[in-house]
């Protein structure tokens, strides 16, 4: 069995096989780019770990692998886009270093190249319906987590339900693409869906947490970019639900404010966020969802020793936060 590690090496050997010297260079130059920079792989290494998980040769999955990736680098330009986004994997989103439109091209090829991959697979039918369905789900996500911007009392449970469709559908769909791809049997599909089910809702929730409490160099990311474009994050609606009158009448006026200096917004919405303890209930959440996740993994119908090396690479994504 790999590791995270040697699976990484292996994902990245076999994206830098594609060709995309190819012309015109405006659609395939971002594509290139974006896969170049990288990106931590998990979703591909999930894959190839539930392929051997569950006995079967990685090199099996390897091809829906590098489809599901593919795919979600391509979520990654229009979201870009939709969050207004400039920076991405510590360099210029494509949007900012080519154009939108440049962007939105670039991510449609993406996501054909995608689908090329996975119609390579082995049980090519069981695959690409939970590859069609998740897809679809995670355009509903996106557009919830859009319309949100723009919606006053979302509650925990309807960010909550953004986030399975955004986010964790697709973390578990790596895992359990890997299952079928081993030919593991109904129970532990559902089993190891479970799990990706809450591990994605933990590590969405730990972006969210690390987009105002995380550091730039390691996150990629500016800090800040979710109170900026007034994502209803769990960290926000918390706050609105533990507030006081006068921290709701700021966190208002600053959702309310069209034109604003970005640092001072901010910090002012930190600020109200550490004075009710945000970060501490945030990671709480987090745990809970860590925990719910181990309990799925559990459940798997596997010897434990072949666990090990998921639940090492889940720990390792856990303490990001901690
Ligand atoms: C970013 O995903 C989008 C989210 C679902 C939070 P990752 O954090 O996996 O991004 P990369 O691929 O490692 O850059
Ligand atoms: C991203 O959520 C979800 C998808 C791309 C489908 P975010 O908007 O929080 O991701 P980042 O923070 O830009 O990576
Ligand atoms: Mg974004
Ligand atoms: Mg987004
Ligand atoms: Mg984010």
């Amino acid at each position: 069995m790999h590791n995270d590690k040697e699976f990484q090496i292996i994902i990245n050997q076999a994206l830098e096989k594609l060709s995309l010297d190819n012309q015109p260079d405006n659609l395939y130059a971002p594509i290139k780019y974006t896969i170049e920079i990288g990106g931590k792989r998990i979703r591909p290494i999930l894959c190839l770990m539930a392929t051997e998980l569950f006995e079967a040769n990685y090199q099996e999955a390897l091809n829906a692998a590098i489809g599901i990736e593919i795919f979600h680098n391509f979520t990654l330009l229009h979201d870009d886009i939709m969050d207004k986004a400039d920076m991405r994997r510590g360099k210029p989103s494509v949007h900012c270093q080519w154009n939108e439109n440049i962007a939105l091209l670039s991510g449609d090829a993406m996501s054909v190249i995608a689908y090329k991959y996975i119609a390579e697979s082995k049980n090519l039918k069981g695959i690409l319906n939970v590859f069609s369905d998740t897809a679809l789900k995670i355009c509903e996500g996106q557009q919830y987590d859009m319309d949100f911007e723009k919606t006053d009392n979302v509650s925990v449970e309807q960010y909550l339900k953004m986030i399975e469709l955004k986010t964790a559908v697709l973390i578990a769909a790596s895992l359990v693409i890997g299952a079928i791809t081993a030919n593991a049997s109904k129970e532990d599909q559902n089993n190891i869906y479970e799990f990706g089910i809450n591990l994605g809702m933990a590590f969405q929730l730990q972006d969210d947490y690390l987009d105002t409490y995380g550091d730039i160099e390691k996150f990629g990311k500016p800090i800040g970019g979710d109170i900026v474009a007034n994502k209803k994050t769990f960290l926000l609606i918390k706050a609105l639900e533990l507030a006081n009158d006068e921290m709701v009448n700021s966190i208002d006026f600053w959702l309310e404010l069209k034109k604003f200096n970005k640092e001072e917004k901010i910090s002012a919405i930190r600020n109200i966020y550490d004075n009710l303890a945000i970060a501490e209930i945030s990671k709480n959440l987090i745990k809970n969802y860590f925990l719910k996740a181990e309990r799925a993994l559990d459940s798997i119908n596997v010897l434990a020793d072949r666990k090990n090396v998921l639940e090492n690479f889940y720990k390792s994504l856990r303490y990001r936060v901690f």
